[in-house]
């Protein structure tokens, strides 16, 4: 059997396993790292940077960094803490996210991340971008606005479907989610798809269902993200 790999965060001794990386192994010991881009069985991409740490002082992102032995890592401090906070402020920023008026909200891992970092409203100055929405499929709707490029659709599809409806295209700030195809109907994307299922905010919705579980009663509506992770720490040790 592998030796498990005994690192530290904040001061506190973890013991992973070999391979892990640094969010899977605090996952495990019911250490939350916010992330937005990572998704349990998809590959890591990275994308996002909101999961990043400081090992020895050096930012690293913790979904694709490997846990090694007598590693220290800084996670829940101010300075870290503040980096993430000010990429979540970006991101709101850089779209069009009017939460009040969105399906997702209550569901989205965007905005509970705001409201786990207490960002009543970002720093910086809007963008206001225009970007495509694309409405041509029966069942699904996507939204470009809202979209934060982090990748989810594109692996589900690719990874769990066996198909490859989303890929990126442009590059820079003209950067955006595409599908394979003039749009989204002529796919074959359908609405059971794991990929339709991935994105983490509202960018991509489904027809047909909105508000069947009414705001107030979403999964972030009762408890800050992350708090599954965090809880099952108070459940097993009592
Ligand atoms: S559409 Fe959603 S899942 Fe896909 S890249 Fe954009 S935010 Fe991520
Ligand atoms: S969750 Fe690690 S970079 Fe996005």
């Amino acid at each position: 059997m592998n030796q498990p790999v005994t690192f530290f965060i904040d001061g506190q001794v973890i013991q992973g396993q070999p391979g892990q990386t640094i969010l899977e192994a605090a996952q495990d010991a019911r250490v939350y790292i916010p992330r937005l881009c990572y998704r349990e069985g998809l590959s890591n991409f990275g994308a996002c940077r909101v999961c990043t740490v400081l090992v020895n002082d050096k930012p690293v992102a913790a979904c694709t960094t490997p846990i090694t032995e007598g590693m220290m890592i800084e996670n829940d401090t101010e300075r870290v803490q503040n980096y993430r906070k000010d990429l979540i402020d970006m991101l709101f920023v850089e779209g069009n996210h009017f939460c009040m008026f969105c399906e997702k909200s209550g569901n989205c891992e965007l905005q509970a991340l705001a409201y786990r970092f207490r960002i009543p409203a970002p720093k910086y100055l809007f963008q206001f971008p225009q970007r495509e929405i694309d409405a041509s499929h029966p069942d699904i709707f996507i939204d470009r606005n809202r979209c934060i490029l982090c990748g989810r659709c594109v692996r589900a599809s690719k990874e769990l479907d066996g198909k490859n409806v989303f890929q990126f295209v442009g590059r820079g700030t003209e950067k955006r989610i595409a599908v394979n195809a003039d749009q989204l109907s002529d796919t074959d994307a359908v609405v059971t798809d794991q990929a339709m299922d991935a994105c983490p905010v509202g960018a991509i919705l489904k027809k047909h269902i909105g508000y069947t579980i009414p705001v107030g009663k979403r999964v972030y509506d009762h408890q800050p993200i992350g708090a599954d992770i965090e809880d099952s720490a108070v459940a097993s040790d009592t």
